[in-house]
């Protein structure tokens, strides 16, 4: 397996182009299910989670071109055209679903197109519990019948599925992409209250849009969905990733260095850096992105909860809760969308941080320096917050079990060397 291996302690100057968001793509590329034309996506992440989504798509009929050259062996400037002309299989099966919970967002297109879907449950995620409840009550609200049978979620809805009144009782971005989908092509309207508002719920109400959908609401947290009969094919770009944004931003400000962003918005990290100025980081916005820039004499301590958008991001949470641990005075880092997402807290502490979790929060206490150390990955955002401490820390960080970045970060170790870290991946 391999690792990454970090020489701390430089400030890191440079310019890091932000790709499109895998949280956004997965899903799009599940809607590619719901018309017999073609889907093209361009700015399209290279990761490992996409390859699964790939795989997953393939095994049900959907048939993938990626066209165009990439100088760097990746997707940027490329375009996946996906064509599920007919579903020839509406089981999503476990050994590819247990790889990646967000193969679930594969049961309402199926569903709504099929008429029937046969999906593994996700099962155990190391962040937490994690069920898919909402989205099957979603899919039952829109006349599905629902059945869990040896460990599979099955779905029939015969006679196709129709509009219906679904209520979040909590926000869920997966819940609320799987009704969105299934609801594009029910019979009639369809209201989802307490939707999520994420850009990347955005992004795939846009795309739906693209391919025929009505929807009216978008960005906001009641969606009504008149469903068409067919969908038709579309070309769309993936928003920037902001996960990715905000994790360089870090990477800026715990170095006291100086990072220019671009191929993304301010305005998907706004909450992220609402924080990150009150912590005394500079971030100036750019025609293509924003400009960051620390400083670690100045950096104070401050508090943040987790929230759905636009509140701040859990997927931020460990990142900035590295950027804390080396700020002046304290911070309580408060954690309301998962339970057990703290699991890098022992690890952070192995290099010196002082951080007491208290439930579902966490009390930072800065210190002025953190030392490498041998660290391991436990799931993607922790992982990272491993390299920023890492990037931080005085002397040498092995990072082991690196396969959890490879999901979600393209090319981390390159784009930080172009900024001065010494960082390299050692094969294993
Ligand atoms: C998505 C993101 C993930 C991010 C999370 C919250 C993708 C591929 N993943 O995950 O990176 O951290 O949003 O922003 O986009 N819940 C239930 N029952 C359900 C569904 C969810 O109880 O049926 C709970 C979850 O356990 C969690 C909360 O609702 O406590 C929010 O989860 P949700 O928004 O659904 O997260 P995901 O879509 O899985």
């Amino acid at each position: 397996m391999d690792k990454i291996k970090i020489s701390g302690g430089r400030r890191l100057q440079g310019k890091i182009a932000i790709g499109g968001a895998k949280n956004a793509a997965l899903p799009l590329m599940a809607a590619s299910l719901l018309t017999d034309d073609t889907l093209s996506l361009s700015n399209l992440p290279h990761l490992d989670d996409i390859t699964s989504m790939a795989k997953l798509l393939t095994q049900h009929g959907v048939s993938l071109h990626l066209n165009g050259h990439a100088p760097n062996g990746g997707h940027t400037g490329r375009v996946l055209d996906m064509r599920a002309k007919e579903i020839v299989s509406t089981t999503a099966p476990y050994d590819l679903v247990r790889k990646m919970r967000a193969s679930v967002l594969v049961l309402g297109p199926l569903v709504a197109r099929c008429g029937v879907a046969r999906v593994s449950l996700p099962g155990g995620c190391a962040i937490g519990n994690r069920p898919v409840d909402l989205h099957l009550k979603a899919l039952e609200a829109m006349g599905a019948e629902i059945i869990l049978t040896e460990g599979y979620i099955e779905a029939r809805a015969p006679e196709g599925l129709k509009g219906g009144h679904i209520l979040f009782p909590q926000v869920t971005v997966g819940g609320t992409e799987n009704a969105l989908m299934a609801a594009s092509l029910a019979d009639g309207v369809t209201v989802i209250a307490n939707a999520a508002r994420e850009p990347e719920i955005i992004d795939l109400a846009h795309c739906l849009v693209a391919m025929g959908a009505e929807i009216d609401g978008i960005g906001t947290d009641t969606l009504k969905v008149t469903g068409k009969p067919r969908l038709h094919g579309a070309e769309y770009s993936v928003v920037p990733d902001r996960i990715e944004t905000g994790t360089y931003a870090i990477a800026a400000a715990i170095t006291g260095g100086e990072i220019e962003l671009t191929g993304t918005r301010i305005d998907l990290v706004e909450a992220l850096i609402d924080v990150m100025r009150m912590a005394g980081v500079v971030v100036e916005a750019t025609d293509t992105g924003m400009i960051v820039r620390g400083n670690r004499a100045t950096l104070k301590g401050v508090d943040v909860m987790t929230e759905p958008f636009p509140g701040f991001p859990t997927d931020m949470q460990a990142q900035f809760m590295a950027l804390m641990a080396v700020a002046n005075g304290a911070s309580m880092i408060t954690e309301t969308i998962f339970e057990n997402r703290f699991m890098h807290v022992p690890e952070l502490s192995r290099m010196g941080t002082d951080i007491n979790v208290h439930g579902r929060s966490a009390i930072v206490r800065g210190v002025s320096k953190l030392s490498g150390a041998e660290v391991m990955a436990t799931d993607l955002r922790a992982s990272v917050s491993m390299v920023l401490a890492g990037l931080a820390a005085e002397g040498e960080t092995v990072i082991s079990r690196v396969y959890h970045l490879d999901r979600g970060y393209e090319r981390l170790e390159e784009k930080l060397a172009a900024c001065g870290a010494q960082i390299e991946r050692v094969k294993g």
